[in-house]
């Protein structure tokens, strides 16, 4: 066994929707403009954040009454920061791969190689319908984004590059310029069988909802044994809803804050909606497919990862994140300028300890 393993990174969603991540009318104090945003990038990066996750939407759902557009507003956030990587959602179908390849290959360039993108599959049958996007089947979305992932990683690493697929065509296609080093790197959103499989074929990260850390492992056991027989690595993020407050009733009473004053008309709406998501995948075990109502007035079921209390025992439940196979933890607040200036400031510091003491522990027992 190594003695050291690679320090947890972590990244938090991008307000660039309106409304905040939890369907709630509890005060956000959070914004979805430029200005707000470019200053959170900022103090994210200060404070220890790896990556920052933009979101794709192209109509309201839910109370996200405007959407800003992820790519352009990530060049945004990478033009206003040094250091952090901004991930661009991209969902195929409005968008094609070609696009895709030459537009993220140009930001790769201006921003000296920080851009990743996330691919995304779609869940949302009313948003496709209103921009006119035909609407495929649950297990062939995946593996329209499969195609979609080939595509991006065949036009940015090689030349005269050919693809007879069943969604896309490429001939002899050499773009130019390439993206420099480190490549765009590639994720992907989503937890049904479909999206574990993809993963394990094609996808450098794989992002999944909120979870306990047994669940967790269940999904890292079965994407990684399947990308071991595939030869190909994939890491892993988790997502959550953060919470931290100086004592964990304080914490707890935010959360219950949070669901007292959840909308349930738009918590039910939500639920209705995901069906067209992992709980409609043949086998029925995707995002959302086991979540309560409770669990869905946080988008991404992110109170399930349960990382609401202090500093201490937050870092203690990553660090139990990171045992199940956690690589990354995605995080959402209720106020995020100064929520994310909090959590850097006092439970990564912590992460870090627990992680150095668990290397001195592997090297003693050497
Ligand atoms: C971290 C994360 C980010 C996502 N971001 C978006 C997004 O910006 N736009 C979108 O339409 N779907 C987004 N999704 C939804 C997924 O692409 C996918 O449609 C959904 O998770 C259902 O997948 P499943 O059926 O494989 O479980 C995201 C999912 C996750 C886990």
């Amino acid at each position: 066994m190594s003695s050291h393993s690679d320090a947890i990174k972590f990244a938090y969603w991008v307000p660039n929707v309106s409304g905040g991540l939890v369907i709630s009318n509890i005060e956000q104090r959070t914004g979805w403009d430029i200005d707000y945003n470019r200053k959170l990038a900022q103090i994210a990066e200060a404070n220890g954040f790896d990556y920052a996750l933009s979101q794709i939407r192209f109509t309201a759902g839910y109370g996200a009454d405007n959407q800003h557009e992820s790519v352009s507003f990530s060049h945004a956030l990478l033009a206003a920061t040094t250091t952090l990587k901004v991930i661009a959602a991209i969902l195929p179908g409005p968008w094609n791969p070609a696009l895709a390849a030459k537009q993220i290959a140009t930001i790769n360039h201006l921003t000296n190689g920080r851009v990743s993108v996330n691919v995304v599959s779609g869940w949302f049958r009313g948003e496709f319908a209103a921009i006119g996007e035909l609407w495929l089947d649950h297990d062939e979305r995946y593996r329209r984004s499969e195609e979609f992932i080939r595509a991006l990683r065949g036009i940015w690493t090689e030349d005269s590059f050919t693809l007879k697929g069943d969604f896309y065509r490429f001939t002899n296609y050499s773009m130019k310029p390439k993206p420099i080093e480190p490549l765009p790197e590639i994720f992907q959103g989503g937890s049904s069988r479909a999206a574990r499989d993809m993963a394990s074929r094609v996808s450098d990260w794989y992002f999944t909802n909120g979870n306990t850390p047994e669940e967790i492992r269940k999904q890292v056991d079965d994407i990684r044994t399947k990308a071991k027989a595939n030869g190909h690595k994939v890491r892993i993020g988790v997502n959550a809803f953060a919470i931290a407050r100086e004592s964990e009733q304080e914490a707890r009473a935010v959360l219950d804050e949070i669901i007292a004053k959840a909308n349930p008309e738009a918590v039910q709406g939500f639920a209705d909606q995901v069906k067209n998501a992992g709980k409609a995948s043949p086998e029925g075990e995707g995002n959302w497919a086991k979540s309560s109502l409770e669990d869905l007035v946080q988008y991404n079921d992110g109170f399930r990862s349960n990382l609401i209390g202090t500093p201490e025992h937050i870092a203690e439940r990553i660090l139990k994140l990171k045992d199940a196979g956690a690589d990354l933890i995605l995080l959402g607040f209720l106020h995020f300028q100064e929520e994310v200036e909090f959590f850097g400031k006092r439970v990564i510091p912590l992460v870090r300890e627990l992680e150095a003491a668990r290397d001195r522990e592997l090297v003693a027992a050497e």
